[in-house]
């Protein structure tokens, strides 16, 4: 028991964490994202600038709020107070996902890293609105494990940005590969450990 608080904390402290990191970068330190386009060397497709920046914020919100809803969602508390609040933050957790996606989807073409960038974020595109309806529909039959099962693959995804970033922040700084080199394998990189993550902790999770 004390161990599953200590995780619950743990991961409610890296949430946490992470969307204030993404909240004061991307609307306060640098709206303008200059640290992140400098890095757009291989654009094929003219970039739109200001529409480009509003669908980032957009991303960037929703992104947030599914965090934080899929966070809540976790908690064993939480569900306890109320099943009602629970599948209520739950299709906000849903409506959040597909908007990332959507926005995703306008910002893929023009991906750091060219062609390859965009190929694994239209992946990503797929799998994540996929993995996250299954889970629902597990829920919908009444299945409360697999739906727990997926919704911890679906929750994955949530940190996908994280995961790029220091993928790409390992191959850039410390190997010396060039940033959108990086980015590339970081895209590649956060969808292989965001799908074993899960699996991981879901035999954990089963053998306890
Ligand atoms: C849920 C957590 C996520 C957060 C907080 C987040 C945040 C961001 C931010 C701040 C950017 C701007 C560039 C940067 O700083 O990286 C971005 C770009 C992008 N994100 Fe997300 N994102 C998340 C998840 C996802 C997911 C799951 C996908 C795909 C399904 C996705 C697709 C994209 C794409 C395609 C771009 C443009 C990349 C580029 O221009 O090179 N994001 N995201």
């Amino acid at each position: 028991m004390k161990k599953q608080i200590t995780g619950y904390a743990l991961l409610a402290g890296v949430c946490i964490l992470f969307v204030l990191y993404a909240l004061a970068k991307n609307y306060i330190v640098d709206p303008g994202a200059e640290g992140f386009l400098i890095h757009k060397t291989e654009l094929t497709r003219e970039l739109n600038l200001p529409v480009w920046l509003n669908v980032m914020y957009i991303h960037v919100a929703f992104a947030c709020i599914a965090m934080l809803a899929g966070l809540l969602n976790f908690s064993n508390r939480f569900f306890e107070k109320s099943r009602k609040l629970h599948r209520i933050n739950g299709y906000v957790y849903i409506v959040s996902v597909l908007l990332v996606v959507v926005t995703s989807g306008y910002m893929a073409p023009h991906a750091t890293g060219g062609k390859v960038s965009s190929m694994g974020f239209n992946l990503l595109n797929l799998i994540w609105p996929a993995i996250t309806i299954t889970a629902l529909v597990h829920i919908k039959k009444k299945r409360i494990l697999q739906h727990r099962n997926w919704m911890i693959r679906s929750y994955a995804f949530c940190f996908t940005n994280m995961a790029i970033h220091l993928i790409t922040t390992l191959f850039h700084q410390g190997f010396g590969f060039t940033y959108s080199g990086s980015y590339t394998i970081g895209v590649y990189g956060a969808i292989a450990l965001l799908l074993v993550i899960p699996e991981i902790i879901i035999r954990y999770l089963r053998r306890k």
